[in-house]
């Protein structure tokens, strides 16, 4: 009999919501209030090794090679989770590194945890379905459970208690429909209030939240219709007001939660402009934090990025496609 390899690493990338989250119907489990739908990207990744070690006193933490307490403590509870699973009690050092902005609205911590589960299992030999690391990876954050899959991904909202229905599945693969993502990051600095504190406020204050949860299941509909038919005209209105509409509870949750800059708006007329004036396939979404993700055909993404860069305040700009779910890059197993 072999012993669990107790090391493991792998890598995710960051995923992209078009129908947005934002709320939970419980904040303990972290299940959503409603589902979700996102497209997986290619060109970020988050690379995390974990090793469980009997010589550990504690779990040992490295995000981009930097320890922080409360960092600390959110990875090891989810690490927890695996370690009830394989019944260990052994202490890990992980290691997490993006090669992106983190904090700053680009779903690190979506890619960080999905990257963590699928390292995590394999070190413990545990050996779940991809359904089941989904489940958990939302433990961690809830779009995370997204990051297991890749292509378009729809996250299911579910209906029990226990959460174990509430996970991501995916939609259609990304060599389906190879769209492009242009990224403006607008600012390096990590966002104010964070997604976690940002909906529960919204959920408590929003005088909009109740009737923004009830609309995301209309929106998912069309959504998923438009993904199953390549329908890019569908895809980026639905897409539009899904995020438009997340923006609005923010702005209306007390005090208001204003995740924008300048130049996101100057972005946002832009991508318009873009769109009606100048017959251009792309949308934009944004998320808690400042940068405009521009999702376009294939074709066009060379023109969005030129027209985005020449943004005032666009610091940068990135390109990606679509990409694969979180996968295992390397374990190796200690002699038994
Ligand atoms: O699961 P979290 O805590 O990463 O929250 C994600 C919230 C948004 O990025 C704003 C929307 C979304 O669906 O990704």
């Amino acid at each position: 009999m072999t012993s669990p390899p107790l090391q493991a690493s792998a890598q995710a990338q960051p995923n992209i919501a078009l129908v947005k989250y934002w709320g939970k119907r419980d904040d303990v489990l972290n299940l959503p209030a409603a589902g979700s739908l996102s497209i997986t990207l290619d060109a970020l990744h988050t690379r995390t090794s974990v090793r469980f070690d009997p010589a550990l006193e504690r779990d040992d933490i490295a995000l981009n090679g930097r320890r922080d307490d409360a960092h600390g403590r959110r990875v090891g509870a989810f690490l927890d989770l695996f370690r009830a699973r394989a019944g260990i009690a052994m202490r890990a050092r992980v290691a997490s590194d993006n090669d992106f902005p983190t904090g700053a609205g680009l779903a690190s911590s979506a890619a960080g945890f999905a990257a963590l589960a699928v390292a995590a299992d394999r070190a413990l030999d545990l050996r779940m379905p991809a359904r089941q690391l989904s489940v958990l990876a939302r433990r961690g954050s809830g779009s995370a459970a997204r990051s297991i899959f890749g292509g378009f991904v729809e996250m299911h909202a579910g209906v029990r208690d226990d959460g174990e229905d509430a996970h991501a599945a995916p939609l259609l693969a990304a060599r389906e429909w190879p769209l492009k993502v242009v990224i403006a990051i607008t600012t390096r600095a990590p966002k104010s209030t964070g997604s976690r504190a940002g909906m529960e406020l919204s959920r408590r204050s929003s005088p909009f939240y109740r009737d923004w949860i009830a609309a995301v299941a209309g929106d998912l509909a069309t959504a998923r219709a438009a993904v199953r038919a390549r329908d890019f005209g569908k895809l980026a209105a639905v897409s539009e007001a899904s995020c438009l509409s997340m923006h609005a509870v923010m702005l209306s949750t007390r005090p208001g939660l204003i995740y924008w800059n300048g130049a996101t708006v100057e972005c946002l007329h832009r991508v318009r402009a873009l769109r009606e004036h100048e017959g251009t396939g792309v949308f934009f979404t944004v998320d808690a934090g400042p940068q405009v993700k521009a999702v376009c055909l294939p074709e066009h993404a060379a023109r969005v990025a030129d027209a985005l860069r020449g943004v005032a305040g666009v610091e940068e700009v990135l390109v990606s496609g679509l990409g694969e779910g979180a996968q295992v890059t390397g374990s190796a197993a200690v002699a038994a």
